[in-house]
């Protein structure tokens, strides 16, 4: 019998889970998955792995995708690194750019949606000096984060735009690093929040607690600024603009806010307004023509607000079983509805940190204990594995 097609764009939470949900329990499947980096990037520590070079080894948090699949017949999996161009959802393709070799046009009986999102500093658009809070485009992360490092290493000015968990977590592992070398004071760090309080989907008592820490660490906090743009002479010595005329001097600006879909080779009618790929609560894509899509999505890409890492891995768990269930000629099994609840653990520095969590906000040193020690690293080697 033919294998079953199934190929998987983006090797991240979302899409490695579900390859290897589908390859243990299918039997006659063929995946082929996509990803552009040959490693999965654990960037749920990246405030701290930008900041702190020597805190964690590369491979804590660079964990190679091909090994992860080593136990599944040779012939039941295929790693491609690349990017997908393009889906013809007629002709049931995608094309791919291989990073090494020519284009592709595959076949697929069914595809799996997993590619996520970019902030703008992970890909250097607006300051020319990448700071990979997630994977690149390319299969370079090693090198990406070492230039990172290297950049922050020297800056003695650094403004972050946003105050959202991504900026407080950069915001209190720099501090502590000049704190720890002698330098707080002689490294200025500035974050500027265009809302009245830092970490504004927070309860206040969170924004005031990491709000206190923060300036406590000799962090200044800017809160109802917004930046209206940034300039630069020759790549350094930033300008960094804030509504109502006041200017920042920066020799690094670092943005944290904003998310981009990965959205650039799907066809338009899989796509909401805002570029996110529409799915059903059964995780399968919508098209606006009405067509009946042999195409599960999950993770960032989706239309499905709450863009956390956790919430990817159950939306994987509803389109591996929804897709499986597909596969061998039954009805949808499982649904995905995001809820209202906020779960949310951010650290500030080694020490302690605040967040939300069942409603409540953890004391410092529950912070520090869940998250603040080691930013779930020991979780890297499951979420690779698919077992998260
Ligand atoms: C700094 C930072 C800290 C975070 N901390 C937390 C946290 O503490 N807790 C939490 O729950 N969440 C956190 N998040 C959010 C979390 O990172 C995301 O929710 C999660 O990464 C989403 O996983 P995903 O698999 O959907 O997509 P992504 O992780 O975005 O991965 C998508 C993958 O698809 C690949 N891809 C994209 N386009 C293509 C293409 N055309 N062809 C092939 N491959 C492609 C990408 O290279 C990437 O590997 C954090 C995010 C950031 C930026
Ligand atoms: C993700 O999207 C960003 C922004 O559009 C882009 O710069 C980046 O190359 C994309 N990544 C991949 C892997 O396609
Ligand atoms: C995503 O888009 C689909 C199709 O338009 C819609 O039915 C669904 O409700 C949207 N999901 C969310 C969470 O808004």
């Amino acid at each position: 019998m033919a294998p079953i097609n199934i190929v998987v764009i983006g090797g991240s939470f979302a899409g490695l889970h579900i390859a290897h949900s589908v390859l243990r329990d299918v039997p006659d499947a063929k995946v082929t998955l996509i990803n552009p980096s040959t490693s999965f990037y654990w960037n749920i520590a990246a405030p701290r792995i930008v900041a702190k070079p020597t805190a964690f080894r590369p491979d804590q948090y660079l964990l190679p995708i091909k090994d992860a699949f080593a136990s599944y017949r040779a012939d039941a999996f295929e790693f491609i690194p690349g990017t997908a161009t393009a889906i013809e959802t007629t002709a049931k393709t995608v094309s791919v750019r291989p990073n090494e070799g020519d284009a592709k046009i595959l076949p697929y009986d069914y595809l799996v949606i997993a590619s996520g999102s970019t902030t703008s500093a992970t890909d250097g658009s607006l300051t020319g000096t990448p700071i990979p809070f997630k994977q690149s485009n390319h299969d370079d992360m090693e090198r990406l984060i070492k230039a990172a490092q290297g950049h922050i290493a020297e800056a003695k000015e650094i403004v972050i735009g946003g105050a959202g968990p991504i900026g407080i977590e950069l915001a209190g592992e720099l501090a502590e690093v000049a704190e720890q070398s002698g330098n707080a004071g002689k490294v200025s760090i500035t974050i500027v929040s265009a809302t009245d309080r830092v970490l504004p989907m927070l309860k206040p008592s969170a924004s005031s607690a990491a709000r206190k820490m923060l300036e406590h660490k000799k962090v200044k906090v800017l809160t109802s600024k917004r930046v209206a743009g940034v300039e630069a002479e020759h790549g350094a010595n930033w300008t960094v603009n804030l509504e109502g005329g006041d200017k920042l001097s920066a020799d690094l600006y670092i943005p944290t806010t904003g998310v981009t879909p990965n959205n650039s080779f799907i066809p338009a009618q899989l796509l909401d307004r805002d570029g996110w790929v529409t799915v059903s609560k059964e995780m399968r894509v919508q098209s606006t023509d009405g067509t009946k899509l042999p195409i599960f999505a999950a993770g960032d890409i989706t239309n499905n607000s709450m863009r956390l890492s956790f919430k990817a891995v159950e939306q994987a768990q509803v389109a591996a079983a929804n897709l499986k269930a597909e596969i061998v000629g039954g009805a949808a099994i499982k649904t995905y509805a995001q809820g209202d609840s906020i779960m949310m653990v951010v650290p500030i520095g080694e020490s302690g940190g605040t967040g939300q969590v069942f409603g409540i906000v953890p004391f410092s040193f529950m912070v520090k204990m869940i998250k603040g020690k080691h930013y779930f690293l020991d979780k890297a080697p499951g979420a690779v594995a698919g077992k998260a």
